[in-house]
């Protein structure tokens, strides 16, 4: 763990968290005693650094070739803390796909992750919407979700063609002018059953805790015996194949 004051002034100037933000992370860290931290949408890390910092192990998420000045191994660097940082697909919806297989059994019973998800990347319904419904499989129960931006619009950016990937012209009039997050956070996240106490700080910070009871199972039951269901299978599997063969003939 290191000291809150010496991260800031060793990270300061860097965009794009806010020392001020970066106290509420690095506090809500420590407090809650999160252990495995998750950010979605890295930038140059500053926001990593702050969890990190409090005593997490992050890891944190941002598109395959992000490129940023200084980068967020160079702001690990001078926070003096570790960061685990994925840059290896195109969004991370399909990075949270790869660690929800991962992390699945037979039945599709994922073992959660995290104990603290960051969600500060896309501001997008289509991208984020996705992301907060996976990112809840890999949420440990009890622990938070907290989503920056709730109020941004692509309205507010119109110098701009496109904002990570989007472009604005292609987008409908109440597309571009209402918040995005603010709907995923209202309609999604605050309407899932798994998340049971929910906060909004400061209009943009929207936070969401998991329920803290058992974490959801889901387990298949038949009246059929195991060896129905295994003949069933392989005979289902040679058809399969007896259909791909004839279709190359
Ligand atoms: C506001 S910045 C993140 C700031 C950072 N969390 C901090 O505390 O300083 C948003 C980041 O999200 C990334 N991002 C946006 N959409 C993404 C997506 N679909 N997949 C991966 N990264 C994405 C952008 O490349 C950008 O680096």
């Amino acid at each position: 763990m290191r000291d809150f004051d010496e991260v800031a002034r060793a990270i300061a100037g860097i965009p794009f968290m806010s020392p001020a933000q970066g106290r509420l992370v690095y506090d809500h860290v420590q407090q809650s005693g999160a252990r495995d931290v998750l950010e979605l949408g890295t930038a140059h890390g500053v926001g990593a650094a702050y969890m990190a910092a409090a005593g997490a192990n992050v890891t944190t998420v941002d598109f395959a070739g992000a490129s940023y000045d200084p980068s967020p191994e160079e702001t690990a660097r001078r926070a003096g803390v570790e960061l685990n940082i994925v840059r290896e697909y195109s969004s991370y919806t399909w990075w949270l796909k790869t660690q929800i297989e991962v992390n699945a059994d037979a039945h599709g019973n994922v073992t959660p992750q995290y104990d603290f998800v960051y969600l500060d990347g896309a501001k997008n319904w289509t991208i984020d919407g996705l992301a907060v419904v996976l990112v809840e499989k890999l949420l440990r129960p009890g622990g938070w979700l907290l989503m920056d931006d709730l109020e941004w619009t692509y309205a507010q950016d119109p110098g701009r063609e496109a904002t990570d990937g989007i472009v604005h012209r292609d987008l409908s009039e109440p597309e571009r002018t209402q918040p995005h997050l603010r709907a995923v956070f209202d309609l999604i996240v605050a309407q899932h059953p798994s998340f049971t106490e929910l906060r909004r700080q400061d209009e943009w910070w929207g936070w969401a805790r998991k329920n803290p009871d058992a974490p959801r199972t889901y387990t298949v039951t038949t009246s059929q015996p195991l060896s129905a269901l295994v003949t069933n299978a392989a005979r289902k599997a040679a058809r399969k194949a007896r259909r791909r063969v004839a279709s190359l003939k």
